[in-house]
């Protein structure tokens, strides 16, 4: 039996959580900076990494408290992410691993994310697809075994969650935007826009969002918009841009598991309709797991610990971190 400690600062969550055996949950703390932020529409980088000082301590006092037991290792977000963030976590991780003599473990921050999925009931094998949609990534990467992944597309410009953000911010609706369109498309009519799916006519796997967030900017420049009817035709191609590369991604890889992580994977529309409409098997993190947090980085921690990734305590923090083993 053993136990590792998870940090994660990459951005605007400080998460700290201990998780046993690379499956059971012991304690998962999220400190959110969302209300901070939201009143500047998006994250402000020095103030995230101040709060990230300010609550870091107490958050894994109260972590360690509801654990009981000293932890066997300690796995932290190395990157991709904002400097100042990634700073804090690295830095305060080393520190622990040092003076409790463990092992210190670097985590890519999507492969966080995949690992999401494996805290749920039923987690997947391996090989699978994995969908990973947040505010900073929008990729389909095939991962054939534990810790190899290769990217088969991302997007070229803007990544879905930021195109979520921002159209709130346009629509006046509060930060983040995932959650402030999803709660708003529940009354609108999703047809009542005709907006584009990004790429759609191209067999690549790649995705672009600029061109959705544009028209939904002209569509409301146009004036006389009911809100709600255009957050559901937003929500609605965006979705389905996702479902149309997916669909692509499955039949040129043949994979029969999917795996959905990052904080879009919570959008309850995107989660019914690869559900409903892909012959899969489907693996996707509880809801709260799909937003950043420690529990991910330790799950992801302790299988990469256990294949021999565990780093020197040189380890630095690197804003735009490259997947590993990426082909
Ligand atoms: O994974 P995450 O917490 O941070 C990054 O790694 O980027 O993802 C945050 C993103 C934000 O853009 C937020 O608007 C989006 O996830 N999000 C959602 C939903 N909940 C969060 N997007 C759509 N629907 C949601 N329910
Ligand atoms: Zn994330």
């Amino acid at each position: 039996m053993s136990r590792i400690l998870g940090i994660e600062t990459s951005c605007d969550e400080t998460g700290v959580a201990v998780i046993e055996d690379g499956r059971r949950m012991i304690v998962n703390l999220v400190a959110s900076q969302v209300d901070i932020h939201a009143r500047f529409g998006g994250v402000v980088p020095e103030i995230a990494s101040r709060q990230h000082t300010h609550c870091i301590g107490q958050l894994t006092r109260e972590a360690l408290a509801e654990a009981g037991d000293r932890p066997d290792a300690v796995a932290v977000t190395q990157g991709p992410g904002l400097m100042g963030s990634l700073l804090v976590g690295v830095n305060f991780a080393k520190a622990l691993a040092y003076a409790w003599r463990v092992p210190l473990v670097p985590v890519h921050h999507i492969e966080g994310h995949i690992f999401s999925a494996f805290l749920g009931q039923d987690p997947p094998d391996f090989p699978f697809l994995a969908l990973v949609v947040s505010g900073g990534h929008t990729c389909l990467i095939d991962s054939p075994r534990p810790h190899e992944y290769i990217v088969l597309g991302a997007t070229r410009d803007d990544a879905i969650g930021e195109c979520f953000d921002k159209v709130a911010r346009l629509l006046g609706l509060s930060y983040p935007g995932g959650p402030s369109i999803q709660k708003e498309a529940e009354g609108g009519d999703p047809l009542a826009y005709d907006f584009p799916r990004g790429l759609a006519k191209s067999d690549t796997l790649e995705f672009s969002y600029s061109g959705l967030k544009t028209a939904a900017l002209y569509a409301w420049r146009k004036g006389g918009v009911n809100v709600q009817d255009l957050a559901a035709s937003f929500q609605h191609a965006a979705v389905d841009t996702l479902l149309i590369k997916t669909r692509i991604a499955l039949a040129q890889t043949r994979a029969r598991r999917l795996v959905l992580a990052g904080g879009v994977a919570a959008n309850r529309l995107l989660r019914d309709r690869l559900r409903a409409e892909l012959d899969v098997d489907l693996f996707m993190p509880p809801l709260s797991l799909c937003v950043d947090n420690g529990a991910m980085i330790a799950a992801a921690g302790h299988s990469r610990w256990l294949h021999g990734g565990a780093g020197s305590m040189r380890v630095t923090p690197f804003p735009n971190m490259p997947l590993p083993s990426c082909r």
